[in-house]
């Protein structure tokens, strides 16, 4: 155990290293092991400074997250720091990699801070629910001032060390090697002792804001905009407000408790179930991390429309070289055209260089030859959303690309066994269904079909990752996961339309709660045409047997197909994407009601969000219960990662599991009863909710 930091004398300086790989948490051993080896660098009289440092890849990324909402052993991460920081002799944190959270916090108990350029440093909690909990919301405020310390612990962006050393937290940037540098720099120091730099003795960051409260009453009108029902942001306000206004040590106290009560609240449970899920959504039951890959260095995009240039845009991100394959040179110009424009306003933003954008543009070759994609190791279809072109181009790809070459479709809603079915490597077709706009959304649902290989699965997993995209395994149903769901949240959004709510209430109610966007706004950001004629191709409903509400075709027989004709639920300004309430809207849905011979009743907010989002939950349970989905888990993560769903709910799975699946059960049977059909409960759901079960009781989450 002790091993995990060591301690050592080089010259006049004494040397602490923390050695825990991966990232050098801060296990209870590593805890332990710093006391120790700060107790021995005291007592070393050869020792005139000490040095903090981190083997491996980084110094000390944060605590051990498994810990969190467990018990907290000794020694705790405030005694560790106060006796670093009330230490005789100077101490110095050597930082490479990255000083997040405990790491940063263990790095202000030092008396000076040195790092390479590539460090990065952070207060990540808030991204947990949480907030620095051993003295980061009382010590940043002090080293760098009330304003930037809100900005640090409120949002939790990690800051680079030049921009670090701006702010005050670093003092020295380290060219060359890092150990070499902080000894030099510890030299430099060593006579110096260490009253000065203690930052719970420095008050001048701090004696602005103590006589100006409304600073803070500004900032959380703003938190409260931006983080909109998110707890940890507006604490870490509190907590932050409590160094200014309490001596330092009732500060960590005040901090403390704070932390206790996050620490154990639902938000902070469902963003650290959302950060696992992420991980396991990776574990693939029968295809083990060993299982082996292709190796994938170039790539084929056919069809450059929406959807294939925001692929292509991912593979050239990667820096996987990409071939677009179109059908006509219109398109294909098109196409490159819509791609340099968003790589452009990219560099416009200043958030890309120039160079970058050159090169990756580079790394995109156009073609109107189907016969480009032999080279390719992968082939992503993105043609349109037709079984019968599908059908076509993979038979054509079987006949073209080279043997042993992934062959994948972005298809949103067709079989994927029918189309492998055109080749005779059924083995090497997979669906790879990413989210619009591609080149942004990090979500891709990969469909397995009944005879796609192991090799192709765990091969295209890790090329997802490959994009910084993140994969979830699904199965082949109409809709996959995501979608699929979405459906039925939809259908009853809009029979809350006929019942009485209207489009902006129904928006506004979900945005509340935390959605990113209501279903109103985003079907007519997505086009309400699209489902439109999907469902025009459908045969007609039975009467007591209701599909859809008859809402959603009359608009588009309107012409209303969303921001794209400047109407849709709303309406739109010209050259603008910010939906406005229509009375034509308001009219028709009126008009709906009465022909429907229904009285319009109000409806509150708790009802539109019980509706919608348990007609989510409901779906959720029939495609775990029909293997759909491998987990409830990878449902969340669909949902948070492709559906703008609040992390801090923990996806719509956990969420049911919070609100008690008993309680949700009993909701939902009673909208069947009044509802009818659609809200037949899953026969999964009924049974947990008898078994006074959840949902995360049936994944089985390895350590
Ligand atoms: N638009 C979305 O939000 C979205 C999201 C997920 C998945 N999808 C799916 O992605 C696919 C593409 O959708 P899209 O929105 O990009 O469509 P799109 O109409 O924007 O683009 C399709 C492109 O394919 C080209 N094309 C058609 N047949 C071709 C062929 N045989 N060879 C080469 N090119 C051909 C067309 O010229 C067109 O440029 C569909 O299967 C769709 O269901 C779309």
């Amino acid at each position: 155990m002790a091993q995990q930091v060591r301690y050592e004398r080089r010259g006049s300086t004494g040397v602490i290293t923390i050695d825990n790989p991966p990232v050098n948490a801060l296990s209870k051993a590593v805890r332990q092991g710093l006391v120790d080896c700060v107790m021995q660098g005291l007592g070393d009289e050869a020792a005139k400074a000490l040095v903090v440092i981190g083997a491996g890849r980084t110094f000390i990324a944060g605590a051990d997250i498994r810990e969190f909402g467990q018990p907290l052993e000794p020694p705790d991460g405030n005694f560790i720091i106060a006796g670093l920081e009330t230490a005789g002799k100077p101490i110095i944190a050597a930082i490479h990699g990255t000083a997040l959270g405990g790491g940063l916090e263990v790095a202000l108990g030092c008396h000076y801070r040195v790092a390479v350029p590539s460090a990065q440093v952070g207060l990540p909690e808030v991204k947990l629910g949480l907030l620095p909990g051993a003295g980061g919301t009382q010590r940043l405020p002090r080293l760098i001032g009330v304003k930037p310390a809100l900005d640090m612990i409120t949002i939790g962006d990690f800051v680079r060390a030049g921009k670090a050393k701006e702010l005050g937290i670093i003092d020295e940037i380290v060219e060359g090697d890092l150990l070499e540098g902080a000894l030099r720099f510890a030299e430099t120091v060593a006579g110096r002792g260490t009253a000065g730099r203690r930052i719970r003795e420095r008050e001048d960051k701090i004696a602005e804001a103590r006589s100006n409260p409304v600073l803070f009453q500004e900032y959380r009108a703003a938190v409260r905009k931006r983080a909109r029902g998110q707890e940890s942001p507006l604490r870490s306000i509190d907590a932050v407000e409590a160094a200014v206004t309490l001596p330092f040590t009732e500060g960590l106290k005040r901090e403390r408790e704070i932390f206790q009560e996050l620490v154990t609240s639902t938000q902070s449970r469902a963003l650290i179930h959302a950060f696992f899920a992420e991980r396991e959504a990776m574990n693939i039951p029968g295809v083990p991390p060993d299982t082996p890959t292709r190796p994938i260095k170039t790539a084929a995009v056919i069809g450059c429309g929406t959807m294939g240039g925001g692929i292509a845009m991912s593979f050239a991100n990667a820096g996987i070289p990409v071939t677009v394959v179109e059908t006509s040179s219109e398109a294909l110009e098109r196409g490159l055209a819509v791609i340099r424009g968003n790589y452009a306003a990219t560099v416009a933003k200043g958030r890309l260089e120039p160079a970058a954008m050159d090169k990756r543009m580079g790394l995109i070759k156009g073609t109107l030859e189907l016969a480009a994609v032999k080279e390719a190791d992968v082939v992503v279809e993105a043609v349109f959303e037709e079984m019968a072109i599908k059908k076509d181009l993979f038979a054509k790809l079987d006949r073209l690309a080279k043997p042993g070459a992934v062959l994948a479709t972005n298809t949103s809603s067709l079989d994927v066994n029918a189309i492998a079915a055109e080749t005779a490597r059924p083995q090497d077709v997979i669906g790879t269904h990413f989210f619009s706009p591609a080149n942004v959304m990090r979500l891709i649902e990969i469909v397995r079909g009944a005879k796609t290989g192991r090799d192709v699965i765990a091969t295209t997993m890790k090329l997802a990752k490959t994009l910084a995209k993140v994969p979830v395994l699904v199965g082949v149903c109409e809709g996959f996961v995501g979608n699929r769901m979405i459906f039925q949240y939809i259908r009853e959004a809009q029979f809350l339309l006929e019942e009485g709510a209207l489009p902006w209430q129904v928006d506004k109610a979900l945005q509340d709660w935390g959605l990113a966007m209501g279903p109103f706004a985003m079907s007519d950001m997505a086009g309400n045409d699209v489902g439109w004629r999907i469902r025009k191709q459908q045969a007609p409903t039975r009467p007591n047997d209701r599909r859809y509400s008859h809402l959603a075709d009359e608009i588009c027989e309107r012409g209303r197909f969303g921001q794209k004709t400047n109407a849709g639920w709303y309406r739109y300004e010209k050259g603008s994407r910010a939906p406005l309430p229509d009375a034509e809207i308001e009219a028709l849905i009126l008009a709906e009601s009465k022909r429907l011979g229904i009285e319009r009743r109000p409806i509150a907010d708790e009802e539109i969000v019980k509706r919608t989002i348990y007609a989510l939950v409901n779906e959720g349970a029939r495609i775990l219960e029909e293997g759909i989905a491998l987990r409830a888990s990878d449902i969340d993560v669909i949902y948070l990662t492709g559906y703008g769903f609040p992390a801090w709910r923990g996806g719509p799975m956990f969420y049911a599991d919070t609100v008690g699946l008993d309680k949700v059960y009993a909701d939902v049977a009673r909208f069947h009863a009044a509802q009818g059909y659609f809200w037949r409960p899953a026969p999964l759901l009924e049974k947990l909710a008898r078994e006074g079960r959840r949902f995360s009781d049936l994944d089985s989450r390895k350590g």
